[in-house]
């Protein structure tokens, strides 16, 4: 192992798997955790063998937040001059590979924004999400304050960042942050490695389409979202794998992807 602050390691055919590995500070990401994390995804997503990614921490905590004790010091031109936390939004936002973020423990401040930059969020029902910035005199800066609020509306996101408080892996699944809950850290693992698999047997080509057709629509209005939808669903009957996925349905065989 190449890093001192996470795990790598690929263990089901296909799925890159990224463990946060800073248990003495409950996985806080420090800048030399998300240049390691960043390091990692971006060689997944370069590694042909590699069709999904699953992120995730202990069963304690997945990440606490940002490093407190790093940026308590922080000015703000120190801040500005530097961009910081811009690397947060660098890489990730980037990787074209969909990333499932498996997410036990806590979950605070910048941990709660990096499961939200997640493409697919399991939790465990006992996860402990929140965005707890106000409490130290600080606001969400790592997409807490759009990606929480796009997820769960502006009066409940609204009420969790003015406050600061808490809130839990089933309430999380309730209000539709994430799209499964386990009972426990060992199933969510264990069920976010199953759906990697899943989707790492599907075309590669199809999923980083269709990973790039949903992503359109946070970003979008309903007119435009539709028309690149439209034009990326055309452009993949240029695709091989098209042939061969529909033709392997009318011949009763399973398909055996190019990914081309
Ligand atoms: C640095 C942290 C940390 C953090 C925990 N630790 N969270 N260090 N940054 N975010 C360290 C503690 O200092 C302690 O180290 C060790 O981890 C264990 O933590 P304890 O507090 O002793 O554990 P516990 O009593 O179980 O409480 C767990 C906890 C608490 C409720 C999660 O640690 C906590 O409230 N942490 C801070 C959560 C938070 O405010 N996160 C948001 C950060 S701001 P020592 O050396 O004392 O043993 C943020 C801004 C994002 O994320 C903006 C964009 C980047």
């Amino acid at each position: 192992n190449q890093y001192q602050n996470i795990l790598v390691e690929t263990r089901h055919p296909g799925v890159g798997k990224i463990t946060l590995n800073r248990p003495r500070a409950l996985n806080a990401l420090s800048s030399s955790l998300f240049q390691e994390l960043n390091h990692a995804l971006q060689n997944f997503d370069n590694d042909e063998s590699t069709g999904t990614i699953v992120l995730t921490g202990s069963e304690k905590a997945f990440a606490a937040g940002a490093d407190i004790k790093e940026m308590k010091d922080l000015t703000f031109s120190k801040a500005y001059n530097t961009n910081f936390i811009a690397s947060w939004s660098s890489t990730i936002p980037n990787i074209r590979k969909p990333i499932i973020a498996a997410v036990n423990g806590y979950a605070l401040g910048g941990g709660c924004e990096l499961a939200l930059m997640a493409d697919i969020l399991y939790c465990s029902s006992s996860a402990m999400f929140g965005q707890p910035e106000i409490k130290l005199g600080i606001i969400p800066g790592a997409g807490g304050s759009q990606r929480l609020t796009a997820a769960i509306g502006k009066s409940r996101a609204m009420e969790l960042i003015l406050t600061g408080k808490n809130f839990s892996g089933t309430e999380a699944a309730q209000w539709g942050v994430a799209a499964r809950v386990f009972d426990t850290a060992e199933e969510c693992v264990q069920g976010a490695l199953k759906t990697a698999s899943k989707i790492a047997e599907m075309s590669q080509l199809a999923v980083r389409a269709a990973k790039e057709a949903v992503n359109k629509s946070q970003e979008t209005g309903l007119r435009e979202g539709l028309d690149y939808e439209r034009k990326v669903f055309h452009g993949l009957f240029g695709s091989k794998d098209q042939k061969v996925g529909m033709s392997a349905f009318v011949e009763k065989k399973n398909p055996e992807w190019s990914n081309e």
